[in-house]
């Protein structure tokens, strides 16, 4: 019976130019039984790519960080694609000396003119994990425990690249063909900050990436037990504020009362900052956030998310806002500004009575459309100087800024949105929650500036999964129907493209 299904498949398969145009349980449905059928032979894959020490942070595992990459490199030369490793020039270390990066893998199958094109990004590399850290289990050995596969690297992200390439070779295995062109780009560097990325992006804009229609990321995960779409992500600029004082560390008993002393500087300065109710005082910031519309307060109204539990998972008694979207908005889709430290200070318990010549403030500032990096580092830097004229302290200021990453956001009417919406519905029966970053990701910002293309993140890994913690996992629904996801997902591109 299942070979005759086959044969018809097969036959409507050809009479028609593509398979978007059958009904979607006949695509689908063989897509999905083969995905159920082969789940442990999945798993099995995933536990040998966790296996791989392609830990990032340490040059020794760098080697694995080539091994794991031409493991996914096989993958694809196995299904047909053709692979290209770019080099990417050679990484600073901070022992002093220099290092070839691992290349990146640049992989694409058989192009057909009729068929939209999707990228699809990933990384192969992890943080660092030793059993002693705190894992219930070896890091490098994949283990199943009450359906969750636990292991370096099972969520971020080794198994959603996999459940990618799976998806894949669902199709071919089914017999059926991919509706859209596929291109793949696959770093090992991510965890240490994806450089060389972006000058391989802007070097192949006009070549690899011409072709491309939309870029999609899943190196994320979900806010709660739904499913999620993620549609933006915070950017965020660093800030070094330093006052320097006195030649050297004084006595309070001596000099007390009589010196202008950096840290009452300080203070001044970082308690100019903001406001108790968490409101950023630097003028210009407020003004520049992109106005929240009618239609976008809607969209929080549906989302998950529990503030009772949430206050006991990090044992607060309030947070600054008092009801879900406010908060929610507060993270996602307003600035935020954090005072991280003062270097300099004394901070070691007891009671010494210094005073310290030189203190450095550090704080960032979490960013969102349509703020400007650029335009908020001056704001800031003209701000602190007005407070610290106001101070009439002898002493020298100097603000310097690090890390400077654009917010991001997307458009949720795009195709890629409509086509991830209705992907997801077909899989899990619901809709997903569309959601926001507060943290900064820059990979997807990265890529729309430079190319010009849309993207979309769609995350498969659960809300709790510990991504960079102990005992990261995924788990094995999320994993297994996660590929069926990417498999529908491909389906509903092409159906939208040949729709319009
Ligand atoms: C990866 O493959 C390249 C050839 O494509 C080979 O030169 C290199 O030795 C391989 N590296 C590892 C670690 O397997
Ligand atoms: C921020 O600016 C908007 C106008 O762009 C204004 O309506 C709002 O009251 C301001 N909020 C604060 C906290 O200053
Ligand atoms: C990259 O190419 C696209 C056309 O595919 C173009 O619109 C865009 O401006 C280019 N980006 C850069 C940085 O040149
Ligand atoms: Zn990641």
């Amino acid at each position: 019976m299942a070979e005759i299904l086959l044969a018809v498949i097969m036959l409507l398969h050809l009479s028609s130019s593509s398979s978007s145009s059958l009904p979607t349980s006949t695509v689908l449905d063989p897509l999905f039984l083969y995905i159920d059928e082969h789940q442990n032979e999945f798993v099995q894959r995933l536990g040998e790519w966790v296996a791989v020490k392609s830990d990032s942070s340490h040059r020794v595992h760098w080697g694995d960080i080539h091994r794991i990459l031409n493991m996914t490199a096989d993958r694809i030369k196995e299904m047909g694609g053709q692979v290209e490793f770019a080099d990417i020039g050679t990484q600073q270390l901070s022992d002093g000396e220099s290092l070839a990066r691992p290349p990146v893998l640049l992989a694409q199958f058989e192009r057909d003119p009729n068929k939209p094109t999707l990228c699809i990004y990933g990384h192969v590399d992890v943080q660092p994990a030793k059993k002693e850290d705190g894992w219930a289990t070896d890091p490098y050995t994949l283990t199943e425990l009450n359906g969750n596969l636990y292991g370096r690297g099972a969520t971020d992200n080794k198994g959603p690249v996999l459940a990618w390439l799976h998806a894949v070779e669902t199709y071919r295995a089914t017999k059926q063909e991919v509706p859209v062109n596929l291109k793949f780009i696959i770093e090992g560097l991510e965890e240490i900050g994806s450089d060389g990325l972006d000058e391989l992006t802007r070097q192949r804009n006009e070549s690899f990436f011409s072709d491309v229609d939309y870029i999609v990321i899943s190196d994320n995960v979900w806010v709660s037990r739904k499913p999620a779409l993620t549609y933006g992500t915070r950017g965020s600029s660093y800030f070094f504020v330093e006052v320097e004082g006195p030649k050297l560390d004084l006595h309070s008993g001596v000099f007390g009362g009589s010196v202008h002393e950096p840290m009452t500087d300080m203070i001044a300065l970082l308690g100019s900052l903001l406001d108790h109710t968490g409101k950023i005082l630097v003028p210009g910031i407020n003004e520049s956030v992109a106005p929240l519309t009618e239609e976008e307060k809607k969209l929080y109204k549906d989302i998950h998310f529990d503030i009772e539990e949430m206050k006991k998972a990090i044992e607060v008694k309030s947070f600054l806002q008092d009801n879900k979207e406010e908060i929610l908005m507060a993270r996602w889709r307003y600035p935020s500004l954090s005072i991280h430290g003062i270097e300099g200070a004394f901070s070691d318990s007891g009671s010494k009575t210094v005073i310290p010549r030189r203190v450095i403030g550090k704080f960032s500032i979490r960013q969102v459309p349509n703020m400007e990096p650029s335009v908020v580092e001056r704001q800031v830097k003209e701000h602190l100087q007005e407070v610290f004229a106001k101070q009439k302290s002898p002493n020298s200021l100097k603000v310097t800024t690090s890390v400077s990453a654009k917010p991001w956001v997307a458009n949720l009417n795009d195709p890629l949105y409509i086509a991830g919406r209705k992907a997801v519905k077909l899989v899990f029966g619901e809709e997903p929650e569309l959601i926001r970053e507060g943290s900064t990701i820059p990979i997807a910002n990265n890529f729309q500036e430079v190319t010009g293309k849309r993207v979309m993140m769609l995350p498969i890994g659960g809300h709790d999964d510990g991504e960079h913690s102990q005992n990261e996992k995924i788990s094995r629904y999320n994993f297994i129907q996660g590929t069926k996801l990417f498999a529908a997902f491909f389906y509903e591109l092409s159906k939208l493209q040949k729709d319009q």
